[in-house]
């Protein structure tokens, strides 16, 4: 048997281990956790001057955006950066979730509809702006698990129409994973137990994998970077690229509002004068409660994984400031060896992984930028399976199919049965 330092030499580059570091990592990070106090004192809502809205904007600032937007689409200027890197343990599928099909009635997977988004926004920009051939190129940021299937997957079905010089994909890097004990957890006699780094690796991986000398050459200002789950995602929209760009953020991002106090989703905020996104679990419900003059939750920016960034920022970030993003603890399953040599699957979790957020770069940005948007236009993400209470396949196929038919209900269309009798609406 290989002794597990040698095995850890061969690796390819993206997972060569540096026991030292990813010592030093697991320390700072339960020292971090250790430490965490609630943020309440240190905590302020978005200002207003910030913090546009798709339904407090006039028709008229919407389509200004909008043609901003698309201006820089047809210059050739705007990326989409998909996140697609994550296990998807949750929905449980052996392969990436990208590649996942709703059920709907095309059949369509979550990739493809993505690749569609690209097309038809290219296609747009050349109408709106008599200026064609401004092409969006795609990075798809992969890992270890996820990175032959999905570049299979394009090739198979010919990058959907997209030609394959825009398609660029690379590849995140692993962290070994822990026990509670602190030590590295082996997977069989022979194999660290490794996972992919959070999609806050994307900043490693971006200078690792020369990223951002290909944006460069490509002649890519403008960078909107989404999750792989979220089956409204629109593929760089052009009204919040536009609004940023027109307020000359560094960097941006898109928002729901907050549902309720106790919703277990990430709210954009000022904690100490700088964005960042803060947890439920880090402030007190009376904070989570608290409500502005007009009746909106005080903390009401939720996170949806939609962020706008811009190449300059990104440099920034990468060269000046990866290195102190923290990890943060997330506890798991761990496939793990045991004393006979055998591969056990836990049903509880035993270990953690560490991983960085995408969104910890906030706090670096010297103008940002808060875009709110309808939640059921814009945002229903692909966690778990069916049977789940929420996030699932059939929550997202509704999600989608009520869209498009509000879509059609707005074009004047009307959707009755075969006897000319009015159906009922799929609830939104
Ligand atoms: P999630 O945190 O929801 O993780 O990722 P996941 O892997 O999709 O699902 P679970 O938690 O294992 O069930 C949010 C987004 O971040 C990406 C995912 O691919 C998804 O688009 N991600 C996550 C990465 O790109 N890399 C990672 O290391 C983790």
């Amino acid at each position: 048997m290989r002794a597990p330092h040698q095995y850890l030499g061969a690796l390819k580059a993206p997972h060569r281990m540096d026991l030292q570091e990813v010592n030093a990592f697991y320390r700072r990070t339960l020292d971090e956790a250790e430490d965490q106090e609630k943020l309440d004192d240190r905590l302020k809502p978005v200002p207003a001057e910030v913090f546009g809205s798709v339904v407090r904007s006039s028709a008229e600032q919407l389509e200004a955006y909008r043609r901003t937007g698309l201006e820089a689409v047809s210059r050739g200027e705007v990326g989409v950066l998909l996140l697609a890197g994550g296990q998807g343990t949750r929905l449980g599928v052996s392969y990436p979730k990208g590649m996942y099909n709703v059920g709907l009635p095309s059949s369509k997977t979550l990739y493809q509809l993505q690749s569609e988004g690209v097309r038809r926004l290219q296609q747009l920009a050349g109408e709106v702006t008599g200026r064609a051939g401004g092409t969006v190129t795609w990075y798809v940021m992969t890992s270890e698990s996820t990175k032959e299937p999905t570049v299979r997957f394009f090739e198979q079905h010919d990058y959907f129409g997209l030609s394959a010089d825009d398609l660029v994909f690379f590849e995140q890097g692993t962290l070994p994973c822990f026990g509670f004990d602190g030590k590295i957890i082996l997977e069989s006699p022979s194999r660290v137990a490794r996972a992919p780094d959070g999609n806050g690796g994307l900043y490693r991986a971006l200078e690792r994998e020369n990223m951002l000398r290909d944006m460069e050459r490509r002649g890519v200002k403008y960078l909107h970077v989404y999750c792989v789950d979220n089956i409204l995602v629109k593929m760089a929209d052009p009204v919040f690229m536009g609004y940023c760009i027109s307020r000359g953020a560094d960097c941006g991002a898109k928002v729901v509002e907050k549902a309720f106090p106790t919703e277990a989703v990430g709210v954009v905020c000022q904690v100490d004068d700088h964005y960042q996104v803060v947890e439920y679990s880090e402030i007190t419900l009376k904070t989570a409660q608290k409500r502005s003059a007009d009746g909106r939750l005080a903390f009401s920016a939720g996170s949806i994984c939609n962020h706008f960034f811009t190449l300059e920022f990104l440099k920034y970030v990468v060269s000046e400031h990866e290195s102190e993003l923290l990890h943060h603890v997330a506890k798991k399953k761990i496939p793990h060896v045991d004393s006979d040599g055998q591969t056990q699957k836990p049903d509880k979790p035993n270990g953690i992984k560490l991983e960085k957020f995408v969104f910890d770069v906030f706090q670096f940005s010297k103008n940002f930028a808060v875009w709110e948007v309808l939640r059921e236009d814009e945002f229903s993400p692909l966690k778990n399976a069916d049977g789940a209470e929420k996030d699932t396949p059939t929550t997202a196929r509704l999600a989608l199919c009520s869209l498009h038919q509000r879509y059609v209900l707005a074009a004047g269309g009307q959707f009755v049965d075969d006897d000319g009798r009015p159906i009922p609406l799929i609830p939104r």
